[in-house]
């Protein structure tokens, strides 16, 4: 069963007439508390158990962070039949092996409004806006791969941050924004264990996207992003250096998150199975909690690292 999520407001109607104006009734209006399920990159780690538990966990919206696998249509055909909200962007590892561009653009197209790569996501909750960023991204500061050029041409950085900054000028500026990409943006940090560093090899270096960097310091301008999600650099550190940070705040108040928890399996020390997603809360239109939370095949939450909780 859904928890409990929702408050009453008292709001006032003003009647207004050619003598004044006089309070004529007072109503009850929910503030609901919006709950986002975010799957991080699945790496073909999709069965029909995650569909099950996310309708048990029913929340207001899903967000899929990409590298859903290398190309498999089967799991964007999994995806496309959740039956919530639901929006997605592409990673690098989606690109599959088509130089032609024709996987990428297949899989878009079967997306359909699903996909918000480059765009505003169009989704049955317009409480809260998604922007996508570039979209196949392999993080690195700016690239293009060969299957990218084939399927867009050839996009500038420039052009790149305009087609993000594009569709967020469109946002209404009363509903939280969440700016969704693959990789995160640049200047969260040159370390390893930074929420986008460089693990894989030395030296450790800020392996963000420049472009995604640039839009959001062009965006808060016009509003500012609440929360950027984004996958691509792993929990789990190569070389054995730990666990990454995947949760940061900027100084003008944007949350970012990082989603990637690879495997998204697990076992309580019971031997009970366990599936991540991130999970995010708004609640009177801003962010109020961020987690990674591990749960059960019943729904129920055997761990939870909390990021955020006001
Ligand atoms: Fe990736």
């Amino acid at each position: 069963m859904k928890p409990s999520c929702k408050r009453k407001q008292r709001k006032s109607v003003l009647f207004e007439a050619s003598w004044g104006s006089i309070e004529v009734a007072s109503f009850n209006l929910p503030l609901r508390v919006l709950r986002i399920a975010i799957a991080g990159d699945l790496h073909g780690s999709w069965f029909p158990h995650d569909h099950a538990l996310l309708m048990k966990l029913n929340p207001d919206g899903v967000l899929f962070v990409g590298d859903l696998s290398d190309g498999d249509i089967g799991i964007l055909k999994a995806i496309i039949k959740i039956p919530i909200p639901t929006l997605v962007i592409l990673g690098n590892h989606d690109r599959g092996h088509d130089h032609s561009g024709e996987l990428i653009k297949t899989q878009m197209k079967l997306l359909g409004q699903r996909d918000c790569g480059w765009k505003l996501g169009k989704w049955n909750l317009p409480e809260i806006s998604v922007v996508g960023a570039r979209p196949f991204s392999a993080g690195g500061g700016y690239y293009l791969s060969p299957e990218v050029v084939a399927a867009f041409g050839e996009v500038s950085l420039e052009a790149s941050v305009q087609r993000i900054v594009s569709a967020a000028s469109k946002v209404p500026q009363d509903a939280p924004l969440i700016l969704l990409a693959h990789s995160g943006p640049s200047g969260l940090g040159s370390e390893a264990s930074s929420p986008c560093g460089r693990d894989w090899k030395l030296p450790s270096i800020d392996w963000g996207d420049k472009d995604l960097m640039i839009a959001i310091d062009k965006i808060r301008k016009i509003k500012r992003p609440d929360l950027v999600v984004f996958g691509h650099t792993h929990h789990q550190l190569r070389r054995n250096l730990g666990y990454r940070s995947t949760f940061a705040k900027d100084i003008w108040g944007t949350a970012y998150l990082n989603a990637a928890c690879v495997p998204r399996r697990g076992r309580d020390s019971s031997g009970e199975h366990l599936t991540h997603f991130s999970w995010v809360e708004f609640k009177d239109k801003e962010l109020k909690h961020v987690s990674h939370r591990w749960f059960r095949s019943d729904a129920s939450l055997a761990y939870e690292e909390r990021l955020l909780d006001n």
